[in-house]
């Protein structure tokens, strides 16, 4: 190899491959990272329903709704009847207004698109954290300003137990609050 060739090497080809790895990798890591751990996951739904409009400005607290936080381990979605306690008269001739009344009237199931899932190893339970008087903000973000849900924290198993260790640190809302379980069974059972 003489000179010419090295220093081709040196200045061209070793550049260029390391720019292409590295710009494949941060490509990479970006597309696939709703994947790996969900976040910014915000499907459009049949319905476009705002919690910005109704849990934000109109103020409609979150278990008028979402019912059974306090008492089991899944957060109820609404059935279209908790709606219509409102839209039979509330901008009932707006076309989606007018879509949700129809499936109403037909009593089939309004299909909203699922955004958070945990694998189903995995066990999480609404009403020990919601009965703590741990805020919905602090897993779900900021809902009172979303038009469309938007998965914002990880579900990993590590940022679980993140908050289960420093549970003082990052509740102090909450007096006295209990560390959360870091045993394999509490959220392998
Ligand atoms: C007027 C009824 C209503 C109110 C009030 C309401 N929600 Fe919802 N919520 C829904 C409906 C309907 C869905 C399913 C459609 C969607 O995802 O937008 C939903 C979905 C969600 C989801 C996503 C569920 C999933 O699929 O993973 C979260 C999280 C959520 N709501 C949190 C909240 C929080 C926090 C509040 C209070 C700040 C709140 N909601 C207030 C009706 C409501
Ligand atoms: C400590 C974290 C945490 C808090 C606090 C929390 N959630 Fe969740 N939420 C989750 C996780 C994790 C899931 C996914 C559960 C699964 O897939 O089994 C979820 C799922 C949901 C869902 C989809 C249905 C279900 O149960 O899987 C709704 C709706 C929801 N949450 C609403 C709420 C509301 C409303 C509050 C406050 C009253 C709240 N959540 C508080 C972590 C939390
Ligand atoms: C407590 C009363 C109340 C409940 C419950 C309620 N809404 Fe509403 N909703 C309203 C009002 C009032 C408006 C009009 C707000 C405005 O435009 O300022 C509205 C607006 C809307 C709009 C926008 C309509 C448009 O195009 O202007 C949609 C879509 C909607 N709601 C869907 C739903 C769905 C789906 C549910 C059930 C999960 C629901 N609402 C539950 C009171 C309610
Ligand atoms: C923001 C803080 C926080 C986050 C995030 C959180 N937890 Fe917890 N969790 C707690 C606290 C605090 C307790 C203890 C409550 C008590 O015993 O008073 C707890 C208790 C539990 C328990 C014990 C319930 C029982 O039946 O005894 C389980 C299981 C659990 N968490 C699972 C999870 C899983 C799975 C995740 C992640 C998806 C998670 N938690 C995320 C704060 C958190
Ligand atoms: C606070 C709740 C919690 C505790 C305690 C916990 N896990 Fe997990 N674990 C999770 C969650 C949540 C996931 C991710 C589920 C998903 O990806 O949807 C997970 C995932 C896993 C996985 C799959 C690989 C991965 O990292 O995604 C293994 C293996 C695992 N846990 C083993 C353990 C063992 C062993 C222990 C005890 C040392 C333990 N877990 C304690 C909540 C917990």
């Amino acid at each position: 190899m003489n000179k010419a060739q090295l220093d081709y090497i040196l200045k061209v080809r070793v550049p260029v491959t390391i720019f292409v790895i590295i710009t494949s990798f941060v490509i990479t890591y970006y597309v696939s990272r709703p994947e790996r751990d969900s976040i910014g996951y915000s499907p459009e739904q049949p319905i476009p329903f705002s919690h910005k409009l109704h849990a934000g400005q109109m103020n409609i607290d979150c278990q008028y709704c979402h019912t059974t936080v306090t008492k089991s381990r899944f957060a109820s979605i609404p059935p279209v009847s908790t709606c219509m306690n409102c839209h039979t008269v509330a901008r009932k001739n707006r076309p989606a207004i007018i879509q949700l009344t129809e499936i109403y009237q037909k009593n089939i199931p309004l299909k909203w698109k699922r955004v958070h899932k945990l694998a189903d190893f995995a066990y999480f339970n609404h009403s020990v954290h919601v009965n703590r008087g741990i805020d919905c903000a602090e897993c779900h973000g900021d809902v009172r300003n979303m038009d469309v849900i938007k998965q914002v924290s990880s579900f990993t198993m590590a940022s679980c137990l993140d908050c289960h260790r420093n549970a003082q640190l990052k509740l102090t809302y909450i007096s006295n609050v209990k560390k959360g379980p870091e045993n394999c069974f509490a959220c392998h059972r």
